[in-house]
């Protein structure tokens, strides 16, 4: 995988913002795979200044979901949908039809399972799906010991990332047990994994990932086994990485034009 390491967080969100934007270029109507959580926010904010500014027109872009809560209504503000929909499709002046996500409410949670995985085979697959890390180095909500081969299905979240999304929360008690998520064989099918991590939190999982064994202990170790995935982490997060002056020197020779 090739690893970017950028100063901090806007600087990889304008970086991963220019890329889509180069897809969009080339395919106005590619499937684009987007991740919640706190670190791509500088991707979305990046990418909505460029459809303000007019410097790019993203009208025909579509947008899918990679996880979301079971039994959160759709309208919670905290649903991975409702989160999408604000921080993406409205500021990308998309609507609701550009956009897919399994339903988190469904009686038949596996059946919505399913129908998301043919429903994004049916759109032509993912184009480009932007990944956070968790703690745990899950991906999506894979937590870890998720079989490297998954599709989308039901998880139970980890302690630890109930934790880490408590915050979204009035409290912990109101953080869902269970969740949908793409698989990782799922997400293994998009033709470009991007996965941005910030921050010193993320350093260990981050190295565990991209140096490690490949490993369902360690859910994001399974992008070393896509052909086209591409890690970008700031200064902080690149900071347990022992191949980390390799990494800045073969990104600094690469030629401009390659992008990411
Ligand atoms: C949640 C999401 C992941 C995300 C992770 C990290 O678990 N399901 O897709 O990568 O949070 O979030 P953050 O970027 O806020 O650290």
């Amino acid at each position: 995988m090739e690893v970017v390491i950028v100063p901090d967080a806007k600087a990889g969100g304008a970086l991963i913002a220019e890329a889509i934007a180069a897809l969009l270029s080339r395919k106005p109507d590619a499937l684009l795979g987007v991740a919640t959580g706190s670190t791509p926010l500088p991707v979305y904010e990046a990418l909505a200044a460029r459809v303000r500014s007019g410097a790019l027109d993203a009208s025909r872009a579509r947008i899918c979901q990679l996880d979301e809560y079971v039994g959160l209504p759709a309208d919670h503000p905290e649903s991975y949908r409702s989160t999408v929909l604000r921080q993406v499709v409205e500021p990308l002046g998309l609507t609701e039809s550009s956009f897919m996500g399994p339903d988190g409410n469904a009686e038949d949670v596996q059946g919505a399972c399913d129908a998301y995985d043919r429903a994004l085979a049916e759109a032509g697959g993912v184009d480009l799906q932007l990944l956070g890390i968790g703690t745990d180095g899950h991906i999506g909500f894979n937590e870890p010991c998720s079989s490297l081969a998954s599709r989308t299905r039901i998880k139970t979240l980890t302690e630890q990332t109930r934790q880490d999304n408590a915050r979204f929360f009035a409290g912990i008690d109101e953080v869902p047990h269970h969740v949908i998520t793409q698989g990782i064989g799922t997400i293994l099918e998009a033709r470009h994994l991007v996965l941005l991590a910030t921050g010193a939190g993320k350093a260990e999982a981050v190295a565990r990932s991209v140096e490690g064994p490949v490993s369902a202990l360690v859910p994001a170790s399974a992008l070393q086994l896509h052909p086209h995935a591409t890690v970008v982490v700031d200064e902080a997060a690149a900071s347990r990485l022992k191949l980390a002056d390799y990494f800045r020197a073969t990104y600094a020779a690469k030629p401009a034009w390659q992008g990411l």
